[in-house]
C-alpha cells in the first residue's frame, strides 16, 4: 500500500496518485484575513527541475502563521500555510541529485522558509538569511513556479516557497536540508523556525559568550529556544520574562536562572532593575510588541546589545531614548531567521539535538492534526502552550 493510500486520500488509480501523476494533497490554505484559513484536498504537481517532492512529516504552528491568518502582515492569497517543517523526499525533479549535498529519496529534510540564491551581494557577504532573491519568495504564485492547484484549477500559493501544513509539498532543492534521520520528526520540524531563530538570535545575531548576563523577554517556541542557546552559550545568568506562569516553569526547564512573571511594562523594568542593578550584557525581544521592544532597550547595561527578534504588525514603531541610548553606547539589532544559513545551521542543530545538547523535546506541547488549527491558533492568541505541531498520518 502507498504512503498515499496509507494517509486515507481517495484516488482514481488505486496507488494514491490520481491518473495524472498528480498527487492528493490536504493543506491548510489561508483565504485572507476576513475569511481565515479552510482545510483543503489539493492537486500537487511532479517536482520540476531545481525541485523535490517531500512527504510531509510534521508541521509547527508558528505566532508568524497567526500573525498572516490575523492580517497583521499583508500576504497573497489562496496560499498554503505553515513554514515550520520537516518531512521525507519522495521525488527528484530532473536535476537535482547530481550536486554533493542534494537530497536522496528517503532522506529526511527540514524545510527552509528563507532558501538562499547564493548570487546576490547577501549571499557573496555569507548573509544568505538577508538573500533578495530567495527560492519561494512570492509565495511560489508565479505560473512557472506554482505546482499546488484546487481541483477546479485554481492556483494555490505556497507560504515562503515550502507551505509546510500540507501532507505533500513540492519545494526547491535548496529549501529541502537533510538532517540526521535519527531526529524525530517533531522536532526536525521546529529546527525549520523556532529553533534555528532563537538559537540563531542568541548565538549568531547577538554573538553570547559564556559567563555573559541575558535577558529574554517572550517565551513562546523562539524564546525558549533563545534561552537555550544562552545556556548552550554558557551564559552565567538566563533571566526569563513571561506573563504567562507556566512558560516560566518550562523556561527553568531549560536553564534559566532566574524568571520574572510579566505585568506592565514599567513593572517588570523594576523587577528586572532589582534582579540586575549594572544591567544585562544582552536583552532579546522575542514577543513582537513595541513595548516589550522598549523594554529590551531599557534594561540592558552600558554598552549592552539589544536583540530583536519578535515581529510586530507591519507599520508599528517602538521609542529610543536617543540622548540615553547613545549615552550609555547601546547596539541595537534585528535578527532575521537567526542569522543563520539553513544549509549549514540545521546539520548542525540536528546533531545538538541527537547529542542531546539541545532539548527540543521540551517545545512541544501538544501533537494535533490539520483538524486542531483553530484551536492551536486560540492558544497561541493566549500565549498557552510552546509549540503546538501538526503530525501528518505515517505511512503503512
Ligand atoms: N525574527 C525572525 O526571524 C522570526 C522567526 C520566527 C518568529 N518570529 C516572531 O517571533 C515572535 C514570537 O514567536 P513565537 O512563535 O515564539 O510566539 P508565541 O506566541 O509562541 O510566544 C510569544 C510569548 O510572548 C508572551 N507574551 C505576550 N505578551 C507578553 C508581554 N506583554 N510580556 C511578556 N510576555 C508576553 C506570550 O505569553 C508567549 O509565551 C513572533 O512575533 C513571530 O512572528 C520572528
Ligand atoms: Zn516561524
Ligand atoms: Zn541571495
Amino acid at each position: 500500500m502507498s504512503d498515499h493510500q496509507a494517509a486515507g486520500h481517495a484516488d482514481r488509480r488505486g496507488d494514491g496518485h490520481p491518473a495524472d501523476g498528480r498527487t492528493l494533497v490536504r493543506a491548510a490554505v489561508f483565504l485572507g484575513a476576513a475569511a481565515g484559513f479552510r482545510v483543503e484536498e489539493l492537486l500537487l504537481d511532479p517536482p520540476g527541475p531545481g525541485e523535490v517532492g517531500v512527504r510531509m512529516l510534521a508541521s509547527g504552528v508558528c505566532h508568524s502563521d497567526l500573525h498572516v491568518l490575523d492580517g497583521d502582515w499583508e500576504r497573497p492569497y489562496p496560499v498554503a500555510m505553515g513554514h515550520e517543517g520537516a518531512g521525507i523526499v519522495e521525488a527528484l525533479g530532473p536535476g537535482v541529485g547530481s550536486r554533493p549535498g542534494d537530497p536522496a529519496v528517503g532522506d529526511l529534510v527540514v524545510l527552509a522558509w528563507t532558501a538562499p540564491c547564493g548570487a546576490c551581494p547577501a549571499c557573496v557577504r555569507g548573509e544568505g538569511f538577508l538573500c533578495a532573491d530567495p527560492r519561494g519568495a512570492g509565495h511560489r504564485r508565479v505560473a512557472a513556479d506554482v505546482r499546488l492547484r484546487r481541483p477546479d484549477g485554481t492556483p494555490v500559493g505556497v507560504y515562503s516557497g515550502i507551505g509546510t501544513m500540507a501532507s505533500h509539498q513540492v519545494v526547491a532543492v535548496e529549501a529541502a536540508i537533510p538532517v540526521d534521520p535519527a531526529l524525530p520528526a517533531a522536532e526536525a520540524a521546529l529546527l525549520g523556525c523556532a529553533v534555528t531563530t532563537g538559537v540563531g538570535a542568541v548565538l549568531r545575531t547577538a554573538g553570547v559568550r559564556a559567563g555573559e548576563t541575558v535577558v529574554v523577554i517572550g517565551l513562546g517556541g523562539v524564546g525558549l529556544s533563545a534561552v537555550m542557546g544562552a545556556v548552550l552559550a554558557g551564559a552565567a545568568r538566563v533571566v526569563a520574562v513571561d506573563r504567562v506562569p507556566a512558560k516560566l516553569e518550562l523556561a527553568r526547564a531549560l536553564g534559566a536562572t532566574e524568571v520574572i512573571e510579566a505585568g506592565d511594562a514599567p513593572t517588570t523594568q523594576a523587577e528586572l532593575q532589582w534582579l540586575l542593578p549594572d544591567g544585562a550584557d544582552h536583552a532579546l525581544e522575542a514577543i513582537g510588541f513595541a513595548p516589550t521592544a522598549e523594554l529590551a532597550m531599557a534594561v540592558v547595561r552600558p554598552g549592552g546589545t539589544v536583540t530583536l527578534v519578535g515581529m510586530t504588525p507591519q507599520g508599528v514603531r517602538a521609542g529610543v531614548d536617543v540622548y540615553a541610548f547613545v549615552e550609555r553606547g547601546i547596539r541595537l539589532l534585528g535578527s532575521n531567521y537567526g542569522s543563520a544559513i539553513p544549509a549549514e545551521v540545521f546539520p548542525e542543530l540536528a546533531r545538538q539535538v541527537v547529542a542531546g545538547r539541545l532539548p527540543v523535546d521540551r517545545l512541544i506541547q501538544e501533537r494535533i492534526t490539520l483538524d486542531d488549527l483553530g484551536p492551536a491558533f486560540e492558544a497561541l492568541r493566549r500565549g498557552d502552550g510552546a509549540r503546538r505541531v501538526v503530525v501528518f498520518d505515517p505511512p503503512a
